[in-house]
């Protein structure tokens, strides 16, 4: 366990933001948790439990506890002719698991490849790309009450999966620390490859096989998004909205060519990329904040940016969404 008083947190935003924490705490084991929640954390402590801070922005600096799991094993449950259960700790590196798996030739996450963050905070966001999302391979996950410091195990079922959304975001947020998660992969290929052009775009580096998938993802990821090392960035920072069929039909007469999702029969998902780069964000700069010029879902730190700068830049996209296409714009970023 190591604890910091007065931390940085720098290295744990990929947003690059510059604050600190009162206390920065790193686990490596359960036992260790139960002694820090024990010692740490009582019904009036301010806390924090963070992945690799692929998510957050960071306000101002942080009164109260960060923790930070470092429990890092990836664990065979069972397998047969067909599938392997992993068991994967919740602070492995999410990109390490994909890329142990596709050299293992366990096919159901390379089209996650290269998504930045940890394996609890993929199992709390549901994280999702080219057709695929996390909960697809959930068999369950393990956490801890903080509490009582028992151990629960939610099924699949139990956590309320849905777009970017799990119980751990809403009902049990703050009341579970996931420990593990509990994946089931298949030993042939199982590849979904309905995503947009992602088919052409495989075929054209080699053959259909999960190496090729992942190396393709990898380079349209990094075709789109910035590398955090260079620009901080959170990945995609608002959700794509979910609109009425009435509505879209409205748009659609304005602009024939707006991209959809279908949902139901009754909505239909936008990308908020679309909408963003409609109103001509795309590349423009406020401050130390600055909206991608390659992909309009991706607000950048030009260097030295404060949290509140970036928030007012998604605020004033937020402002000019809505008043052209009456759309409200939902951060998948969590301001703190
Ligand atoms: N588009 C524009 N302008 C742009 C970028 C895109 O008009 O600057 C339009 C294009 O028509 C494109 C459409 O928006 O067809 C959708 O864009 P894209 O395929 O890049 O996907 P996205 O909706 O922007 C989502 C996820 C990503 C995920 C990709 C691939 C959300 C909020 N984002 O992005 O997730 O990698 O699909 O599946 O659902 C993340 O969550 O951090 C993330 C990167």
């Amino acid at each position: 366990m190591t604890i910091t008083q007065n931390a940085s947190l720098l290295g744990f935003n990929t947003f690059g933001i510059d604050v600190k924490t009162d206390m920065l705490i790193e686990y490596s084991t359960v036992d260790e948790l139960r002694e820090i929640l024990k010692t740490y954390i009582n019904q009036s402590t301010k806390y924090l439990h963070i992945g690799s801070g692929s998510n957050l922005l960071f306000l101002s600096d942080y009164k109260g506890i960060i923790l930070h799991s470092q429990i890092k094993h990836i664990q065979i449950t069972s397998e047969n002719s067909e599938f392997v259960y992993l068991k994967v700790g919740s602070g492995v590196l999410w990109d390490d698991l994909v890329a142990h798996c596709v050299e293992n030739a366990w096919s159901g996450i390379e089209n996650l490849s290269l998504i930045p963050g940890e394996v609890g905070a993929a199992a709390v966001q549901n994280i999702g790309a080219y057709g695929v999302e996390v909960q697809d391979v959930i068999e369950s996950v393990h956490a801890i009450d903080i509490n009582s410091g028992e151990i629960h195990v939610f099924k699949k079922e139990d956590c309320q999966y849905d777009y970017r959304e799990s119980i751990f975001k809403n009902k049990l947020k703050a009341k579970f620390i996931i420990l593990s998660v509990e994946f089931i992969l298949t030993k042939k290929p199982n590849c979904q490859l309905n995503y947009q052009h992602l088919e052409e775009e495989i075929l054209k580096n080699g053959d259909i096989n999960l190496m090729n998938i992942r190396k393709t993802i990898i380079s349209i990821r990094e075709s789109k998004l910035p590398d955090t090392k260079v620009y901080g960035n959170a990945g995609s920072f608002f959700m794509n909205p979910v609109i009425s069929k009435k509505q879209f039909e409205n748009l659609l007469i304005t602009y024939p060519q707006i991209p959809h999702y279908f949902i139901s029969e009754n909505e239909e998902k936008i990308p908020a990329a679309w909408l963003i780069d409609q109103c001509g964000w795309k590349g423009k700069q406020i401050g130390n904040a600055a909206v991608h010029d390659k992909q309009a879902l991706v607000l950048i730190n030009k260097g030295g940016a404060k949290g509140s700068e970036i928030a007012f830049l998604a605020q004033q996209i937020q402002k000019s969404v809505f008043e052209k296409f009456q759309i409200n714009l939902s951060p998948e970023v969590n301001y703190i």
